[in-house]
């Protein structure tokens, strides 16, 4: 596993954090066609990545992806039908699919509307197909955003469940704790399919997110050892990958004058 720290980067605001998550896209995109011909991107849902989406529609960064080599996959998806309002692919459409010119069979969406467990079967089938070569186990991912509850859960993996120990499949299918919303089962990557890829970018904002922000970033104590029990967001390590999360002022716990 990989032992670096990841990059921290606090932005002034959720725009600015947009921003420069959509530099880093564009750059991931660049390098990922260069290197390889096509650009492997697994989207989030949430608010804050829905910041992200909006800003990659407008000039001058909707010109900079070369979206007919840009595949698009989803890390978590709620059981719903896709034009539900509820529905992560329906809000990545609306957002930034329906407005760049990226061909319809480049997007795999999770099929929300199965049972959980057809769902989560059945995208595991689409990513052994499009995204693991002949000699690879696992599918590798050039980006995958991610955002970050209050209780630390990332895609639909949550503190407690099932899901976050999962280690043999890529996608499972989940209940959520009753405290979440919305109240539908979702389907997710897990652990194994998100630390293999090549690139991991957090977008994490507003402050209700501060604490989770610290107990996963800030868990260690002065002689190096974890305190507390880590967070889903914070099992998040990309085994040969660069992990870097955004955050803006107000998850990071900072104001103008300094660390609050
Ligand atoms: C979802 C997500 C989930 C989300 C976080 C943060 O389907 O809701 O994939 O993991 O990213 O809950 O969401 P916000 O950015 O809206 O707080």
């Amino acid at each position: 596993m990989s032992t670096h720290l990841p990059e921290v980067v606090v932005c002034d605001d959720a725009g600015a954090l947009a921003e420069e998550a959509a530099r880093r896209f564009i750059d991931a995109a660049g390098a990922a066609t260069a290197g390889r011909g096509r650009f492997a991107v697994a989207l989030a849902g949430g608010s804050t990545p829905a910041w992200l989406y909006r800003t990659l529609t407008r000039s001058p960064y909707c010109d900079r992806v070369d979206w007919l080599r840009t595949l698009v996959f989803f890390g978590d998806e709620r059981c719903v039908p896709p034009d539900h309002q509820w529905s992560n692919y329906r809000m990545a459409r609306e957002a930034l699919l329906d407005r760049v010119s990226i061909p319809s069979g480049n997007v795999f969406r999770m099929a929300g509307e199965l049972a959980p467990d057809d769902a989560a079967a059945a995208y595991s089938s689409t990513l052994s197909r499009v995204l693991v070569g002949a000699t690879g186990a696992l599918p590798v991912f050039d980006l995958v955003l991610l955002g970050m509850g209050e209780d630390g859960h990332t895609a639909s993996l949550f503190p407690g469940l099932p899901a976050l120990d999962e280690r043999l499949t890529f996608v499972v299918a989940t209940a959520v704790p009753g405290y979440v919303h919305p109240p539908v089962c979702r389907v997710t990557l897990t652990l194994p399919a998100i630390n293999a890829s090549r690139q991991v970018l957090f977008l994490v904002a507003g402050a209700t997110k501060k604490a989770a922000v610290r107990a996963v970033l800030g868990r260690e104590d002065s002689q190096g050892a974890g305190v507390g029990p880590v967070l889903p967001a914070g099992q998040v390590v990309p085994v040969g990958g660069n992990l870097a999360w955004l955050l803006d002022r107000a998850a990071a716990g900072c104001s103008a004058q300094g660390v609050q």
